[in-house]
Order: structure tokens, then sequence, then C-alpha cells
């Protein structure tokens, strides 16, 4: 596992030559070969972005006409690893969302872990790992909570070979340091020079390896982890590619296990029926397969485009999608209509939204607003919603709105960013972006 396995690219999608002209392969085939590989979607980063890193890989072979690139991309399933190394954002620091190694701290200290690691090591992955910052704050904080290193497995896992590599150096410069309190750099690091070195009792607890989350081949077999942390790179993808995620965490965790998402990527998992397991700021989930039998949801991935047309259809023709977990001749138990009545309090609301009712939801929130007035969480959680259902276009306004009532709301921030970005909108969302690292900057976040 500790080893690089030869990259394993998603199957049907190896380099082809397109049967179009020569002089019509442009940029728009290397976005598309982008998606197709790596499930990037070139939108989330800016069409300039892989423009530039096609310049920047064209210069590093010698070579100014676009299709003799394409051709040589089309070849070499080495250049299409450099490409992806020139696109990919290795964006990542120690203890990033200082909230969220702490929700980490207390979900391994709860009942629904702690009885099923009684006979068992603790099974984390970190996906994806990029420089390695995550995956050794995990292991950081899991020492910190008293387990011994041969009670846990971190299994790290990346696209990016040079990004492994520098994980795997645990050297580490000023850059990966910008949480507030660094009181475990004294305690993990040894300063040399301008660098720190993390110590070999830290390296040794993560098991870094190569891997595509979108590949065929991609860690074959189920219900392997108790915690996988999948922060940060859903934003990358569009809405198929996520769903196709998904349903690869939904295969790896186990039912008593918990997701960790990044603060961006919580709208995609409305439409699953992920759970919330309710640690503010922190973004966990729990699988469906988690909810007791009497009350399981009908299935465990389904697209928000399934939902409606299911809501459409009678009830007596609606087809019933056996759950994963479930035995094949278990009854399937019907969606029940939500509530009669909408649900007021913020707990409740939430848990129609986090279920997949996202219509209830909606409504509820609507009549929350009525009876509280208007909130930033509403607004924020009636974004979440029409972002849920694929609307990004009314999502926008619900925001804008919750910012405006309270500027320093992270979340509504960091959805704002990346929906104004999709819309075409770059210096909206960089104006954001610029937001978002004044607030990350402050003291106490
Ligand atoms: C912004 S970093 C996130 C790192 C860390 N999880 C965090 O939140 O700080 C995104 C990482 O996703 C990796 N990546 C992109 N597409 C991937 C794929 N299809 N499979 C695995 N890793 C991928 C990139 O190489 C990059 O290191």
């Amino acid at each position: 596992m500790g080893r690089a396995e030869p990259l394993a690219f998603r199957r049907g999608a190896k380099p082809v030559v397109h049967a179009r002209s020569a002089g019509a392969m442009t940029l728009e085939a290397i976005e598309q070969l982008l998606k197709d590989t790596m499930g990037l979607d070139a939108a989330s980063i800016g069409r300039s972005a892989v423009a530039r890193a096609t310049q920047e890989r064209m210069s590093a072979s010698g070579l100014s006409d676009h299709q003799v690139y394409w051709a040589q991309l089309n070849a070499s399933a080495h250049e299409l690893q450099e490409l992806i190394e020139a696109v990919v954002v290795p964006e990542t620091w120690f203890f990033r969302d200082k909230e969220v190694y702490r929700a980490l701290a207390s979900v391994v200290r709860d009942g629904h872990l702690q009885n099923a690691i009684q006979c068992d090591t603790l099974r984390l992955l970190s996906l994806p790992c990029s420089t390695g910052e995550e995956p050794y704050s995990i292991a950081m904080t899991l020492l910190e909570c008293g387990f011994p290193l041969d009670r846990f497995v971190i299994d790290a896992v990346d696209i990016s070979t040079r990004s492994l590599a520098l994980a795997r150096s645990a050297v580490y410069g000023a850059n990966s340091f910008r949480s507030g309190d660094l009181g475990f750099r004294q305690t993990h690091f040894e300063q040399v020079g301008t660098f720190w070195h993390l110590h070999d009792r830290i390296r040794q607890a993560v098991r870094f390896q190569l891997g595509n989350v979108l590949g065929s081949d991609f860690f074959p077999g189920e219900a392997i982890y108790h915690v996988i942390f999948c922060r940060n790179l859903l934003i990358y993808f569009d809405r198929a590619t996520q769903e196709a995620c998904i349903k690869v965490l939904l295969r790896l965790l186990k039912p008593e296990g918990y997701l960790f998402i990044g603060p961006a990527e919580s709208g995609v998992l409305l439409s699953h029926r992920f759970i919330s397991a309710k640690i503010a700021n922190a973004f966990v989930f729990r699988p469906p397969s988690s909810m007791p039998a009497a009350k399981a949801p009908v299935a465990v991935s389904k697209s928000m485009d399934d939902l409606v047309r299911q809501r459409a259809a009678p009830a007596a023709t609606r087809p019933s999608i056996p759950s994963r977990h479930a035995p094949a001749t278990r009854p399937t138990i019907e969606r029940q209509p939500a509530v009669s009545m909408p649900p007021d309090s913020r707990d409740a609301i939430t848990r129609l939204a986090d279920q997949g009712h996202l219509d209830e939801a909606s409504k509820a929130c609507e009549a929350h607003i009525q009876a509280h007035g208007l909130s930033a969480w509403t607004c924020h959680l009636m974004g979440l919603i029409r972002q849920a259902a694929g609307n990004a276009r009314d999502a926008i306004p619900y925001f804008r709105k919750a910012l405006y009532l309270d500027p320093n709301h992270y979340e509504a921030m960091t959805h704002l960013a990346l929906l104004l970005e999709k819309q075409g909108d770059a210096t909206g969302a960089q104006a954001m972006q610029r937001r978002l690292k004044r607030l990350t900057r402050q003291p106490g976040r």
C-alpha cells in the first residue's frame, strides 16, 4: 500500500485521437480529456488555468503547435500525468479548519466508533491527501486522543505524484502552517533552517498511495474505512462526477463510519441521503445505511433528477431501488411524506434537508422566516437547498443575503465563490476568494 502503483485512469478515458480534423483539436478537447481522466471541470479552476497549464507543458516539451502537443498527449501516458500535475490545485495546510480536527477527536471517542473498533483497528482514509498535511494532522489528532500507533491505519491517496513525493519527504515550509495555533509544530517537528521536518513517529503513521478516485480499479472492496476525509475535491467536479465520487465514498465507508467533506461541498450530499453528524462548522456526515432499519431511506444514492422523477410518478408505479446494504429480498420502505406541518426548529429543518426532503425543507425554511424573520442561517440553508436541486442561479441571491446578514459567514462565502466561478463571473468569484482569504487570516479562525 505504501508504494506508488501505476496510475489507474478511468476506463475508456485513455487518450483517444478524436475523429475531428487536427486543426479543430483545441483546448476544448484537452479540457474534455482532463474531465474524462481525472474529473476536472475546467470551469471550477477557470478555463484560463487549463490554457496556462497546457502552454506550460508545451514550452517544457519545446512545442509551439497545439495540434502537435495534442498528438503527444494522446500518445503518452507520461505527458498526460505531467498535464495533470500542472492543473491540480494542491492547496492545503496543517489543521486546515481547526473545528474539523476537534470533530475528529469527538467522533473517534463516541459510542458508535468505540464499539466498532473495540476488536478492530481504526481505519481512516485521506482522499485527496495532496502534500500530506491533512493525513499527518489526522495522525497527530489521534495520538493526542490517546490512540497508540498500532491501533489505527491512515491511508492517504492523491492523483499527483509530485504532491505525494513531497508528502513522503515530510519537510514543510511556512505556507503549510497557516492555522492560528502552532503548538503542534513544537511537539511534532524539528526546525532545520527555514523548514520543519516532521518526526518519524508521525510519518510512519500514514501510508501514501497514488490513485485516481474515478479510476475503475480504485480501492476495490467495500466498507473499509471508519472515517473518510474527502475535503476540497468535489469542488473541482461537475454534478455527474460528484455523484460518481460519492458512490465510491459510499462503497468505502463503513455503515457506522463518518465522512468529512469541505465547507463548500455539503450541497451535493443533501441530494444523497447522508445524515449530518451535526457538528458545527465541521461538515461531517454519516452514511444513509447508518439509519435504523425502520427509518431506512429507499435508496443509498440518487440524483436529484431521480428524486424529482420519482415524486412525479404515481405511488403505485414508483420503482423501488434496493439499498446497497439491504438484502435483495428485503421489502422496500416507501419514502414517507416528511411532515404535515412544517417543523419549526433549526435542527428539524436541517434534518429534512439532510435527508433529501428538499421541498419540505424549503417550505419549512419559508415558514421559519415568516415566524422569526430573515436570518443568515435560513438564507444559507435556502441557498444550499437550491444548489442541491441543481438551481445555481436561484442559490446565489440566498448566499448573498446570508452574507449581507452575516458578513463573516464562511460557508455562504465559499459557496458563493464557487457558484460565481461556475456562472462565469470570474471578477465576482475572485472578490469572494479575497474576502475568504481575509476571513481565514482573522485570529480565531
Ligand atoms: C485542494 S487539494 C485538497 C487537499 C486536502 N484534502 C485539503 O482539503 O486540504 C485537492 C487535491 O485533489 C487531488 N485530486 C484532483 N483530482 C483527483 C482525482 N481524480 N483523484 C484523486 N485526487 C485528485 C489533487 O491532486 C489535489 O492534491
